[in-house]
């Protein structure tokens, strides 16, 4: 079931460095892409980095909107988000053609992608310099949700390998989340 994440925790949807998909919309037109380069940013408010590169449909409508989604996938979706890293939505409606099924989100239009483990409703902060020339986008999550078998209390779950994150090692390869360590100094 999805759950509500609280703010100061959503860092941790991140902290890992998963690929994500950005899920974008503005005027009745939507769509999603796949970016690897993203980070958390700040507990409290929560803020994030992501690079959405200036060719892509995602960045005339980030830009038009000021919104956007990032939603965590797993490998299940592998094929799923090489497709929409590979292909524009400017080509055709990458929610018709891979079968995307979708939520709205409570605070942004963009939409929550099905399937995923965890959403991070993102805001844009403006940072006109950086988005023009590093393609960096800066934004404060306005609400974060998880599958609560997923992420809970703060914590990663231990995930079967076809529901844990993906790593994007380039080309077409990627690598699963897995083994947990603690450290006594935590
Ligand atoms: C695994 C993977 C990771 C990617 N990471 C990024 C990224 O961090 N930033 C970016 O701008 N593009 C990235 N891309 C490329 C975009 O997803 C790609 O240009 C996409 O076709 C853009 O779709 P759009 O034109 O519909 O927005 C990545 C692609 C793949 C397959």
């Amino acid at each position: 079931m999805r759950v509500p994440v609280p703010l100061p925790q959503a860092s941790r949807l991140l902290n890992h460095g998963p690929t994500v998909l950005v899920a974008s919309a503005h005027a009745g037109r939507r769509d999603v892409m796949a970016a690897a380069w993203n980070m958390p940013l700040d507990f409290d408010p929560p803020k994030i980095a992501v690079v959405i590169d200036k060719s892509t449909y995602t960045r005339e409508l980030v830009d038009a909107s000021g919104e956007f989604v990032l939603a965590v996938p797993c490998a299940a979706q592998v094929d799923l988000v090489t497709g929409v890293g590979r292909h524009s939505g400017r080509e055709m409606d990458k929610f018709a053609h891979y079968g995307i099924a979708a939520e709205p989100a409570a605070q942004v239009a963009a939409p929550l992608v099905a399937g995923c483990l965890a959403w991070l409703e993102c805001r844009v902060l403006p940072e006109p310099g950086l988005a023009q020339r590093h393609d960096l986008f800066l934004a404060e999550v306005v609400a974060a949700w998880a599958e609560d078998w997923a992420f809970r209390d703060g914590r990663w779950q231990d995930l079967t390998p076809a529901q844990r994150s993906l790593h994007h090692l380039g080309g077409g390869q990627f690598l699963t989340s897995h083994d947990r360590l603690s450290s006594r100094e935590a």
